[in-house]
């Protein structure tokens, strides 16, 4: 199987997902709630996750998918396609323009295909494995910046608030003072992504799942940045814990977060 025939159909589905999504965006009036009632799901979820199985179905019937949404059966395919349908949900159904499709692409569990699309804007962020990193048609960079005072950093929240909860504060206000400033944007294939172009030097988060960094992990690696766990080691598939940076303040942002706090 040809990989750049894969890099194009995966493309062109987020783009087409995409377009589901944007059906849906400014018209939400309801939603439901999952794990807890600021975890959110919408129509546009769950039509842009069946348009994207179907797709992979019919194309690649043998492959498995991880999917948010739907809980599918693995049959241990070397292929296994990993889709957040829509990243930003909570932003989505406010009606601000920050989310998009993520669809990431592994073999043997490593990922060879990442594509991040923020349909607002029509920006594509893709990337395969050893082929660069690319917004639309331009390759991307991290910026360059040495230290954390130079910085700007992106981060996000989980939805269940437990102690791990209450210790992500102390962290958040202690990186906050090191550096120019933390946003928090609320679509983490983005904040990835975001490394990647070069808007922010730094991105971390815990309690984070597949479908949420297996794409954008790719799109800041290739494009030359730096991905693992808080304390230096790879960055886990279960999302648990994640640092992407430009690849520069990476140790100084291990120092900060490995400090016994989780
Ligand atoms: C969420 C977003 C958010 C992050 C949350 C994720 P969803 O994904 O990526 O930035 O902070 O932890 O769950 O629920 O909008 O797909
Ligand atoms: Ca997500
Ligand atoms: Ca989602």
């Amino acid at each position: 199987m040809q990989k750049k025939e894969m890099l194009h159909f995966a493309i062109e589905l987020a783009k087409e997902a995409g377009d589901i999504l944007m059906q849906h965006f400014g018209k939400i009036s309801s939603y439901k709630q999952k794990s807890n009632a600021i975890d959110l799901v919408t129509i546009a979820d769950t039509e842009s996750e069946a348009f994207i199985i179907d797709k992979i179905r019919s194309s690649y019937p043998d492959h498995d998918i991880i999917a948010e949404e739907s809980d599918l059966n693995q049959t241990g395919s070397e292929y296994r396609w990993v889709i957040d349908p829509l990243d930003g949900t909570t932003n989505f159904v406010h009606n601000l323009p920050i989310f998009a499709v993520s669809i990431g692409l592994q073999l043997n569990k490593e990922t060879i295909i990442g594509v991040v699309y923020n349909p607002a804007a029509d920006r594509c962020f893709w990337a395969n494995k050893n082929g660069g990193a690319f917004l639309n048609e331009k390759a991307i960079f991290p910026r360059s910046s040495n230290t954390l005072s130079e910085s700007l950093l992106v981060t996000g929240f989980p939805y269940t608030k437990d102690q791990r909860w209450e210790k992500g504060f102390v962290l958040f206000k202690e990186i906050y003072g090191k550096t120019q400033g933390v946003r928090r944007l609320g679509a983490a294939a983005l904040d990835f992504c975001f490394i990647a172009m070069g808007r922010f030097e730094g991105f971390w988060e815990f309690g984070l799942r597949p479908w949420d960094i297996c794409a954008g992990a790719l799109i800041v690696e290739e494009a030359g940045g730096k991905v693992s766990d808080w304390d230096g080691s790879p960055m886990p598939f279960s999302g648990h814990r994640v640092l992407a940076t430009n690849g520069h303040i990476h140790d100084q942002m291990i120092e900060v977060l490995n400090k016994d706090l989780f």
